[in-house]
């Protein structure tokens, strides 16, 4: 058998490393709205060989509505407080890749559970690259139905990332192909959890763990 190491097995056993240091932990994506935590998750969980979990799509199964229905009939603390119910149930249920709603990790209850059963990567995205991709379906976005949607992505920003900012990793999800952001989140992690530190991707990218 030949001892040399392909790129391609080399990534494969970053993979089994991040997966076996994992142990029974997920990964959970958290971050603003049109952060591409869903399809960031999606091809993460593809390339770690996890089951993927989307909270949104499984609040709405759980109420067997649609988001938008849920604000409007029961209002958003209502929804708040499915919300971190199913994700609580969702981080018992087995490792997976786990994205959540923007709103999430505001929730002290939350991000202590996420803490002791994940591992968080807060996508960062900048304001105008929200803009464009939830421009396209406003309509799914409760929370920008208001008079300026601009400026309430601007004060749900100015206010959020003090809190995004406290998970382990930061990732600047930016209009890049999407794989290069998974194989910056896998590299992140493989800094984190198997040489036990803070990654060179979030030191090239100016962004502070
Ligand atoms: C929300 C984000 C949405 C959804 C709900 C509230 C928020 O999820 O949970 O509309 O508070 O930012 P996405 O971040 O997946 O769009």
């Amino acid at each position: 058998m030949s001892e040399t190491t392909s790129p391609a097995n080399a990534d494969a056993t970053q993979e089994a490393r991040i997966t076996a240091a994992l142990g029974t932990r997920s990964v959970v994506l958290v971050g603003m709205m049109g952060a591409g935590k869903s399809t960031i998750g999606r091809r993460l969980s593809s390339r770690l060989g996890m089951p993927f979990l989307d909270a949104d799509a499984e609040i709405e199964a759980a109420a067997g509505m649609s988001i938008p229905d849920i604000f409007e009939s029961r209002g958003e603390p209502d929804f708040r407080d499915g919300e971190a119910r199913v994700i609580a149930r969702l981080l018992d249920s087995g490792p997976a890749v786990l994205a959540t709603g923007g709103g999430a990790f505001m929730r002290k209850e939350t991000r202590d559970r996420i803490r002791d059963k994940a591992v968080s990567i807060w996508l960062k995205v900048d304001a105008d690259i929200i803009m464009r991709r939830v421009n396209k379906r406003r309509s799914d976005r409760p929370l920008l139905q208001t008079a300026d949607p601009e400026a309430t992505v601007g004060r749900l920003i100015s206010e959020r990332e003090p809190v995004y900012r406290q998970a382990d990793l930061t990732i600047w999800s930016r209009d890049v192909p999407h794989e290069k952001i998974v194989e910056e989140c896998i590299e992140a992690l493989h800094g984190l959890l198997c040489r036990g530190g803070a990654t060179e991707t979030n030191d090239r990218m100016g962004v502070t763990p």
